[in-house]
């Protein structure tokens, strides 16, 4: 599973005739995470439809094994019996989770308060980011951590007898860490609460409720949120009927934006408002994009879309949006290649610690394919061509997408619509979290070649 820069295949994609038809897009990943890790833990049967089955997920899905949950596939429904609250067993082997730091990091929450030793890794883009902000945390409830230097993995943490449940203010906008804390407190006795001060993704406290456990949410007039879990609760199996996922929706969403002609319908999209800040900054562009049987499913919005070509216009994304859109600026940055004049995106400095360094990811893959950008700490600028015309490389040269599936797939977008060919050095890691991706656009009539995998 783990990939490394050997090996890699390449991807073209080529200006194409208009996309139509309808699609259905895989599941959410962030909730297909937790489906896995809260019915691994839940006592009794937990049964999901709809999972993402990617990279990312199935790692997941071996580390609530390898602790001792059992998991199968019986037609479309993953069965799971959990070990009950508490109940972990020590895994035998480090933990593996490839690409995935939603799954490392939020395993680290789940398993670093038991009295034993788990030790994580990853591939070399997971092993390059941060996990201090997950540790820090960890050690004032009394776990023990051991790191590589800079709190990088391979991280082996071993938990106290008992917790200590804390009260900890996040200080970056991140669900992974809030929802590490929280799923912590899970094994500490008495009360743990966690200040966000901007509102990230909901998924934690939302799954964890049904589950079973016990949340208390306070809002400050300033939107500040205090999120309250009461310990060592008893967790019951549940039914999860996962939908799409909005990030991987974003793919073909401004694909359809942006080629000429283009009618598309994708149905069953997560529109939970921690997420939707794309699509509202999409419609603020100018983009039709028609929100179509809007609903209610499993405790989650739901919604289909009708995606028509549009003509965009650049825009200011105000800062405080960043958090409900946060894996969406790099094909946020490609629809802005094609608008007219200007997208500022400010406030994205937490897009240079996701899978790769995306703000110069985008940047270089940007200016490679002779768009106009301007890249600051934490803000980038890009100045649109609405033809196309000259955007691409004619000469086949290739996006460095550092083990990166949204690089990838957002350069693969941008070539549909730009004069000259747009193409990744690597595509490989799209599996972590949209497997049927090449399938679903090549139905849509989207023109992309997979290369040749690269001599070792
Ligand atoms: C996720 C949170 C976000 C996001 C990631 C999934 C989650 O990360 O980028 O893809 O499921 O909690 P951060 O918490 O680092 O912002």
């Amino acid at each position: 599973m783990a990939h490394g820069s050997q090996g890699a295949i390449p991807a073209t994609a080529r200006r194409s005739e208009p996309l139509s038809g309808t699609v259905r897009i895989p599941g959410d990943k962030s909730i297909s995470h937790r489906s896995f890790m809260f019915g691994g833990l839940a006592a009794g049967e937990t049964r999901i439809t709809g999972l993402l089955e990617g990279e990312d997920v199935i790692a997941t899905g071996n580390a609530m094994r390898a602790m001792g949950a059992s998991i199968r596939k019986e037609g479309d429904t993953w069965i799971i019996e959990g070990t009950g609250n508490g109940c972990l067993l020590e895994p035998k082997a480090p933990l593996d989770f490839g690409n995935a730091g939603t799954g490392c990091r939020l395993t680290m929450g789940l398993a670093g308060t038991y009295d034993f030793e788990t030790t994580f890794i990853g591939d070399a883009s997971l092993s390059a980011r941060p996990m201090g902000r997950v540790l820090d945390p960890l050690k004032l409830m009394g776990v023990q951590v051991k790191s590589a230097e800079g709190g990088k993995l391979p991280v082996t943490l071993r938990g106290p007898r008992m917790a200590a449940p804390i009260h900890y203010i996040v200080p970056m906008a991140s669900a992974q860490v809030k929802s590490a804390v929280l799923i912590a407190g899970l094994n500490a006795p008495g009360v743990t609460t966690v200040t966000e001060k901007i509102m990230t993704r909901d998924h934690t406290e939302k799954m964890l409720a049904g589950f079973g456990a016990s949340l208390d949410v306070k809002t400050d007039a300033d939107g500040t949120r205090h999120i309250s879990i009461e310990g060592q609760p008893k967790l019951k199996g549940c039914v999860i009927d996962v939908p799409g996922d909005p990030s991987s929706t974003a793919f073909p969403l401004v694909a359809a934006l942006l080629v000429p002609g283009s009618d598309i319908t994708i149905l069953n999209v997560l529109m939970n408002p921690t997420r939707t800040g794309l699509i509202t900054t999409l419609i603020e562009m100018g983009g039709k994009i028609d929100i179509l049987n809007a609903r209610s499913a499993g405790g989650e919005d739901v919604a289909d879309l009708r995606v028509r070509h549009s003509e965009l216009k650049g825009v200011v994304v105000p800062p405080e949006r960043a958090a409900s859109m946060i894996d969406e600026y790099p094909v946020l940055a490609v629809a802005a290649a094609f608008a007219e004049g200007e997208t500022v995106m400010d406030g994205i400095e937490e897009l240079r610690v996701k899978e790769s360094d995306r703000l110069a990811a985008v940047a270089a893959g940007l200016r490679l394919n002779n768009v106009d950008c301007t890249e600051g700490e934490a803000i980038l600028t890009v100045r649109g061509t609405p033809s196309g015309k000259g955007i691409g490389s004619a000469r086949g040269d290739a996006v460095a997408t550092h083990l990166d599936h949204r690089i990838a797939m957002s350069f693969l977008v941008m070539g549909l619509a730009s004069e000259h060919p747009v193409t990744v050095d690597d595509a490989r890691m799209i599996a972590t979290s949209f497997p049927e991706f090449m399938d679903l656009m090549a139905g849509l009539g989207a023109s992309i070649d997979r290369g040749v995998e690269e001599p070792a």
